[in-house]
């Protein structure tokens, strides 16, 4: 059985950053998403002036300094919600209320989608919009205002409707009451609850309401360990269910509000055995547990609208169950799925159909009639993370035969999923799996036996990775690519040539073939070549670190080094170090291990590094700042930003031993190996 931590959860993420963004003094969050939604989220935030710094990819904390409930500051640019409702909804409410005039766009799909839900009932507390766009659309622009307080009944059942409300009369200062015919999840809530703001919430004849009374006028910082996101455990658990065998994965630290665990009742009345095992304590009120599914016979049932608001997310994946399981599936109520990243009702429905499962569609709703004949055909993912995932998860069974145009959409609420249901169903012997897989932590056997193992190991800035590649492969005989040293040869021969920095963005491959650089292997390692002459201390002279990082910017200059790289590693035995060799150069390598240290940490290690002469606390401080603002153009760089890659060995070395790190990278290697 594979422990599975999937990424942290969606929802909470977006209100984590925007809270503590709201409060007064530092807050911890831990275990954040980093899908692109989060991210846009996280951007927003700072063009809005809060100091947010890049949200850890392995889940560490990140700390943020909060500006209080009305200190955002006047972005000057548009701000970009990409595909993320929630970014947008929230973030209508917030700016509601603050001295500011903003105006917020999205991709194509998020343009379509409605706003007025949020925009109506805002302007009735005094908010300004004017919609730039197609009616009742993004992009629109919002001028703060002095609220007036708000009751609100709500046709639909949204915590993002919810949540803006709630957030316009946090930080303007009025009291808001928003009733909802059933439920939607309570995260707002909870959060606010945990920060000591007054929610009180009730069922009443009109439905749930939910007041928030005399808000506070200031914010305590929030600590909070976000939870695993029950969503994108949905797809597992779909998966756990449907593989044959003994329980294949234990989804651990799931995060189990009752307003989001909706599919468990379904899952048990369609015949399914998930073992639910809840933690004694909660995070800010927020429960947490884990999930084991157990494989058996599945049955149909009826899913009608009271129980959509807590399954809403879950639906794709309930209709990849129900196309497995025993007579019809029928769900009801379910309109506002129409209004998702794509309209999922119609994506499910024309999905089902190319695979060959009989489905109506209704107006709010589908019916499907499960089958147990194998499954063949292409899909599409319509734009939509949750339709790709779903479609996924059907694609990786024993049997069925299933092409999905675009996979890379998943990364909006799940990066790493793909790897992780290669790993998990290669271990159950999916003859139509994907090739070698692997999830976090868990080699697995399939190594390429084409070419000798490849090991890449990637990180920011200080985070050890070069010497920790060079012993890594000394220990393992292997070759040490250092892809920074092509980047400086080429800086240097550049530099030598006499071309003036402000020259190189106009270079082409015709310009950069006349330098001949070229990596030789040479006892046991690789020389890095200009002509006939090796370069070694020319790579470190203070001119080529200064300029390198212009260099290394350049698209045609990367594509360029991209297949001296991968000549590199034509016959493996590699260990290979840079920022983005497991997730570009080496996407199929065959370990892939990603290094970080706390922000302090990588500080005192480059200071080590220089032998900077006791540089006090303030000589710290300005390298971390330095080493921040790096963290910062590597992780949001258009071309290959840093990221850990799907599937990798996170290591934080912060207090390890080196020798420990090493070791344990060894470790991993000889047992992918075999050795
Ligand atoms: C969300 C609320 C739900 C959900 C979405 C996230 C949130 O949307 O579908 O993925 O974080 O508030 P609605 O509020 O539109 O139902």
């Amino acid at each position: 059985m594979i422990d599975v931590r999937v990424p942290g959860d969606k929802s909470l993420t977006h209100r984590a950053l925007i809270l503590a963004s709201l409060a007064e003094g530092e807050s911890r969050l831990t275990g954040l998403l980093t899908g692109e939604d989060p991210q846009a989220t996280r951007n927003a935030l700072r063009t809005l002036g809060v100091p947010i710094g890049v949200l850890p990819e392995d889940g560490t904390e990140l700390r943020v300094s909060g500006v209080g409930l009305q200190g955002l500051r006047e972005p000057t640019q548009l701000i970009d919600c990409c595909n993320s409702g929630t970014t947008a909804r929230l973030l209508l409410g917030v700016l509601s209320s603050q001295r500011l005039v903003a105006a917020l766009t999205g991709d194509e799909s998020l343009r379509r989608r409605p706003m007025r839900r949020v925009t109506e009932p805002l302007s009735r507390m005094g908010a300004q919009f004017r919609e730039l766009g197609v009616r009742g659309c993004l992009p629109i622009e919002v001028r703060g205002s002095v609220l007036r307080p708000l009751e609100h009944v709500s046709t639909v059942s949204s915590a993002q409707v919810k949540g803006a409300l709630l957030l316009a009369g946090l930080t303007g200062g009025v009291d808001v009451s928003v009733v909802e015919p059933v439920l939607s999840r309570d995260h707002t809530e909870r959060l606010l609850r945990a920060m000591g703001v007054g929610i009180h919430s009730e069922h009443t004849d009109q439905g749930w309401q939910v007041r928030l009374s005399e808000p506070p006028s200031a914010l305590p910082p929030l600590d909070f360990a976000v939870p695993a996101d029950f969503s994108s455990a949905a797809f597992f658990l779909v998966l756990g269910l449907l593989l044959g065998g003994d329980a294949s994965v234990r989804l651990v630290e799931v995060g189990l509000n009752p307003t989001r665990t909706g599919l468990l009742s379904v899952l048990s009345r369609m015949g399914a055995t998930v073992e639910v095992d809840r933690e004694s304590d909660d995070r800010c009120g927020e429960p947490v547990g884990t999930l084991i599914p157990h494989s058996g016979r599945l049955q149909g049932t009826e899913v009608t609208a009271a129980e959509l608001p807590a399954l809403i997310d879950e639906v794709p994946a309930l209709v990849a169950l129900a196309a497995r399981a025993e007579g019809v599936t029928r769900i009801t109520g379910a309109s506002e799925l129409r209004v998702k990243e794509s309209d999922r009702i119609a994506a499910l429905a024309t999905n089902l159909r190319a695979l060959g499962v009989s489905v109506e569609e209704l107006p709010d709703g589908l019916e499907v009639e499960g089958t147990d004949r194998p499954l063949q055909g292409e899909v599409r993912s319509f734009d939509d993370h949750r339709i790709a995932m779903a479609f996924g998860v059907l694609a990786s069974l024993p049997g069925n035969r299933v092409r999905i145009d675009d996979r890379a959409v998943a990364d909006v609420s799940f990066p790493g999923f793909w790897r992780l249901l290669d790993g998990i169903t290669s271990k159950h012997g999916n003859a139509g799996g994907r090739g070698s897989a692997r999830s976090a932590g868990q080699p697995a056997s399939g190594l390429n036996r084409k070419r000798g193992p490849i090991i890449t190991i990637d990180g920011p800035a200080g985070s050890g990775k070069s010497t920790t590649a060079r012993v890594v492969a000394q220990r393992l005989g292997f070759r040490h690519l250092d892809s920074g040293a092509l980047y400086r040869a080429l800086t240097c021969a550049l530099l030598e040539a006499g071309i003036p920095p402000d020259r190189w963005p106009a270079l082409d491959r015709a310009d950069l073939d006349r330098f001949a650089i070229r990596l030789e292997p040479r006892a046991g390692n690789f020389a890095v070549l200009l002509g006939q002459s090796v370069l070694d201390a020319e790579l470190r002279t203070s001119e080529v670190t200064e300029h390198v990082s212009q260099l290394s910017g350049l698209p045609a200059v990367r594509s360029w080094l991209l297949e001296r790289q991968r000549a590199a590693g034509a016959s493996g035995q590699l260990v290979a170090e840079g920022r983005d060799m497991g997730t570009v150069v080496f996407p199929d390598a065959d370990l892939k291990v990603f290094l970080t240290a706390s922000l302090e940490e990588r500080a005192r290690r480059r200071l080590e590094d220089r032998a900077v002469p006791r540089s006090g606390p303030a000589g710290l401080r300005d390298e971390m700042q330095r080493i921040e603002a790096r963290d910062d153009r590597d992780r949001n760089r258009p071309l290959s930003p840093l990221r850990a890659p799907p599937g990798a060995l996170v290591i934080d070395t912060t207090g390890l031993k080196f020798e420990e790190q090493v070791e344990s990278i060894v470790r991993h290697v000889l047992d992918l190996t075999g050795c």
